[in-house]
């Protein structure tokens, strides 16, 4: 039987003709247990739609990696690697749990858990951006429901491991309660009405299209170089009140007191990944973990004028990294360009990891059980960057 697919629900903040092909619900199969034929429908379907949406299945771990790995069979790995939890320093650290018998099954949320896929007990905590931000949310505006989005990101290890194809996420139980209002605080005045705990996505395409020539030009001209461990580099750092990357304040671990590295093992990645089904590029960085940009110079018989970096460049300066990656991130998560998915319990939810930026949102009391299983595998490839026709399109 072939899948069906229906838009997904739009929230009224949402622009709906920026929606047109992100996100589907996925109907009428068993996303554990399903056909190959049905399968090569969701894999097509994911890299079509970028986000696709399961309501109320049952998935066990082992189906979950299973289909996770279908995407790409020569995978093995968890997303960040095995060592995960030796890392004690990786801002990473106190949020991932593996579930031991499927142990490229992480356990995320916010709560005690007892008796939970062999696990006695675990202590979840919700990722807040109280933890993580310059400036937070006042209690008091807490308690008004006010909160913000955590970190936007591509689920990664960025150094030695390739970028997992796709991520899946299921909820075993989801927290109840009024909906938050999510706030950007970079003086825009922009706002977010989501749903309690959300993840909320962005479209990487979208985030490409919207930039105005001359950022697109730098985008297919860039690559972006990461810090070794990105995640213990920017520990002692802090974020900006968006989400969207780190403020530059020099707190960064300097890299000789990161755990050991080698130069090999550092991941440069084009700044724009080519869709392996559509051919569409998405603009895909980790904002947080970026350390240096590479732009080539404009082709030879490219038009000159107007151009930002036309003899190429190595941003190196943090500062000027960063404020670079806002102005081309920053306008691809205005309210209107952002689903907040609202989670049931037994939903399921895959997304295209290489086309997409998400994060968790939102403020939990400790009592609010949220309990997730997220599974990604490092991938066993690079992301494609564009091709000649794409330069000499867009450069
Ligand atoms: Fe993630």
């Amino acid at each position: 039987m072939a899948i069906e697919l229906t838009p997904l629900p739009l929230p009224p903040s949402a622009e709906p003709s920026k929606f047109e092909t992100f996100g589907r619900e996925v109907k009428g199969i068993n996303p554990g247990n399903c056909t190959i034929e049905q399968l090569e429908e969701i894999k097509q379907a994911l890299y079509r739609h970028e986000v696709l949406f399961f309501h109320n299945v049952v998935l066990t771990p082992e189906q979950q990696l299973k289909l996770t790995k279908a995407f790409d069979p020569d995978s093995e790995i968890y997303g960040h690697g095995g060592k995960l939890g030796s890392e004690k320093s990786s801002i990473l650290h106190s949020a991932l749990q593996a579930i031991p018998r499927v142990p490229q099954v992480q356990l995320i949320g916010n709560g005690m858990l007892y008796n939970h896929e062999g696990l006695a007990e675990t202590r979840l905590k919700h990722l807040t951006h109280k933890t993580f931000h310059k400036t937070v949310v006042s209690t008091e505006d807490e308690q008004k429901g006010f909160t913000r989005f955590y970190r936007w990101h591509i689920d990664a290890a960025l150094y030695d491991l390739s970028p997992p194809r796709v991520t899946t996420l299921y909820a075993v139980r989801v927290p109840e309660g009024p909906n938050q209002i999510c706030r950007y605080d970079d003086g825009t005045g922009d706002e977010l009405d989501v749903p309690l705990a959300t993840t909320a996505f962005i479209s990487g395409q979208t985030m490409f299209q919207l930039l105005p020539p001359e950022l697109k030009s730098v985008a297919v001209r860039a690559e972006v170089k990461y810090a070794p461990h990105p995640y213990v580099w920017m520990a002692p750092a802090r974020a900006k009140s968006t989400g969207l990357g780190i403020v530059s304040e020099g707190l960064e671990t300097p890299l000789d007191q990161l755990p050991p590295w080698a130069e090999d093992k550092i991941k440069t990645h084009p700044m724009l990944w080519r869709n392996p089904v559509t051919n569409m590029l998405s603009l895909q960085v980790h904002p947080c973990g970026a350390i240096e940009l590479i732009v080539s110079p404009i082709p030879s018989g490219a038009a000159r004028e107007g151009a930002l970096y036309p003899d190429g460049a190595r941003i190196t300066d943090l500062e000027e990294v960063r404020d670079l990656l806002d102005r081309m991130q920053r306008p691809a998560i205005a309210p209107n360009l952002v689903y907040p998915h609202k989670w049931s319990n037994n939903d399921l939810i895959l997304f295209h990891n290489r086309g997409v930026l998400h994060t968790v949102v939102g403020t939990l009391q400790p009592n609010q059980m949220r309990v997730y299983h997220q599974c990604n595998l490092a991938a066993s490839d690079d992301p494609t960057g564009p091709s000649n026709e794409d330069i000499s399109q867009w450069a």
